[in-house]
C-alpha cells in the first residue's frame, strides 16, 4: 500500500470526528456526537466526503453521518470539517451494513443520502 495511503489509516485513529469498526472509543464519540439530538442524516459510500460536508454547510442545525468501508477517502473529509469548524459533522469509516446496530442505541430515526455514483446501497 502506498506510504502517504498508510499514513491517513494511521491519522484517523487519533481524528476525533471519525470512528472505526475497531475504534474502542466509537460508542462514546458516537453518543457524544448525538447528544444534542438533532436530525440525522448518513450518507452511503460517502468517499472524501464532499457531498456530506456540503450538506452539513448548508444546514447547520443538523446532523450528518458520512460513512465510506475506505478510510483513506473519508480522511479527507474529517480534516476539511475540523479545519472549518463543522461541529455538525461525522465519519464512520466501516462497511455500510454495520451501521444500523451501531446507531440503534443512539437515534432510531435518520434520513439515507445514497450516492447514485455508490454502490453501497442496502440490498
Ligand atoms: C463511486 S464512489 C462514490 C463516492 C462519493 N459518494 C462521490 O460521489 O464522490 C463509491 C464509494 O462507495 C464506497 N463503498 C463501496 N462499498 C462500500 C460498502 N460496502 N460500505 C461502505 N462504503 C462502500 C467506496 O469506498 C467509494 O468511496
Amino acid at each position: 500500500m502506498p506510504r502517504r495511503k498508510l499514513q491517513k489509516i494511521k491519522e484517523l485513529h487519533d481524528l476525533s470526528n471519525v470512528a472505526e469498526m475497531q475504534d474502542l472509543n466509537l460508542k462514546n464519540k458516537l453518543a457524544d456526537f448525538l447528544k444534542n439530538k438533532k436530525p440525522l442524516t448518513l450518507e452511503l459510500g460517502c468517499g472524501k466526503g464532499e457531498y456530506t460536508l456540503a450538506l452539513a454547510k448548508e444546514n447547520q442545525t443538523e446532523n450528518f453521518i458520512g460513512i465510506d468501508i475506505q478510510g483513506e477517502r473519508l480522511w479527507h473529509g474529517a480534516k476539511i470539517a475540523q479545519e472549518q469548524k463543522l461541529n455538525n459533522v461525522f465519519f464512520f469509516a466501516l462497511a455500510h451494513r454495520k451501521y444500523k446496530s451501531i446507531l440503534r442505541a443512539h437515534q432510531h430515526k435518520y434520513n439515507l443520502v445514497d450516492f447514485p455514483r455508490s454502490p453501497a446501497a442496502p440490498r
